[in-house]
């Protein structure tokens, strides 16, 4: 690339310290309402930047790409998931998209496994009689939860998030079963006690906590769907901290609402902030805003992986984190 600064737009706040390293080596915009572009402020940013940074609100669709200004040529995403982004077309029009995947594996796995405690022991319950100020005492019979340990425990994608749940599950005591798309390697089944299922509608009508680990893609949208849902236990929980879309939530709420599922942890939503109004009142579902990731490690590490990106890029290399279409 030429030795001129790159123009680069950045779609929310990022962490101080990446704001200002990218400041030092882009000619940088950045958005320091935090508020998210609209469709036209979107549109405005691909065709007058080098590089886009833009996270998941952003939807980078055919339409979008296809009014990109010659410039453009990084889509930088802050973020592991790229769902939001048409990769093929991009590519097709000579624009590579990066990502940040790996360093967010570890604290989205915590919240997978944090989701998995607070639904089999009730930890909301517990927390809403502690607000309330009207606890009456320890009882033998209150707020009977389910014991973890020697729970199958069922992962639907077996990747970077898939695997570090795994490992935290083990050491739980639970008994780890797995679907991907493709068999793991032998020392990371051995490692993580996991046992492959080829047949995802086996697996889930076994295990008493299946959890959403896949990303969203074309074959993945509702995998979870109401027949599928209808072969799980009824005293099972499905917890879901990837995207919405694997599940088909109204199936799901009306299963819960039923009596058909025993509960839910989810941290993502089939519409975006619009989680199904139904589920917000069930005392055996616990609903997180898509916090999975949200430590100051990973946000800075994921800052950090967009500068690397951007930089290798500046310097006329692939960037590490490409995303390669048929995998997106
Ligand atoms: C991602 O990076 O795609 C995550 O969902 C953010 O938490």
């Amino acid at each position: 690339m030429a030795s001129e600064r790159l123009s680069v737009v950045v779609t929310r706040r990022l962490p101080e310290e990446i704001e200002a390293r990218m400041a030092e080596l882009f000619d940088v915009t950045l958005n320091e309402s935090d508020v998210p572009f609209s469709r036209a402020q979107l549109a405005e940013a691909m065709q007058r930047a080098d590089v886009l940074v833009p996270t998941l609100n952003d939807r980078i669709d055919q339409a979008l790409l296809a009014q990109a200004g010659e410039r453009l040529r990084l889509i930088a995403n802050y973020g592991a998931g790229v769902d939001h982004i048409d990769v093929a077309t991009a590519r097709q029009r000579g624009i590579l998209v990066s990502n940040t995947p790996g360093v967010l594996s570890d604290d989205t796995a915590d919240m997978a496994m944090a989701l998995i405690i607070a639904v089999t022991r009730r930890l909301p319950e517990g927390q809403a009689i502690m607000q309330s100020g009207e606890w009456g005492g320890w009882s033998p019979m209150a707020l009977l939860g389910g014991r973890i340990s020697g729970r199958k425990l069922g992962i639907l994608g077996m990747g970077r998030v898939g695997q570090a749940l795994a490992r935290r599950a083990k050491c739980f005591g639970m008994e780890i079963h797995y679907h991907n798309r493709r068999r793991l390697h032998p020392d990371i089944e051995a490692e993580t006690g996991a046992t492959y299922w080829e047949s995802l509608d086996q697996m889930v009508s076994r295990v008493d906590v299946l959890s959403i680990n896949c990303p969203h893609t074309p074959s993945t949208f509702h995998l979870m769907n109401a027949r599928r849902l209808k072969l799980m236990k009824p005293d099972a929980v499905i917890i879901n901290t990837s995207r919405g879309e694997v599940i088909d939530e109204n199936a799901l709420t009306r299963m819960l609402r039923a009596g058909e599922l025993a509960g839910a942890g989810l941290d993502v939503f089939e519409h975006g902030t619009e989680a199904n109004p139904r589920l917000r009142a069930m005392p055996n579902v616990v609903l997180l805003p898509h916090m999975g990731s949200a430590t100051r490690e990973a946000r800075r590490e994921m800052g950090e992986k967009v500068l690397l990106n951007i930089q290798t890029f500046a310097d006329g290399h692939r960037p590490p984190d490409l995303v390669v279409p048929s995998l997106a």
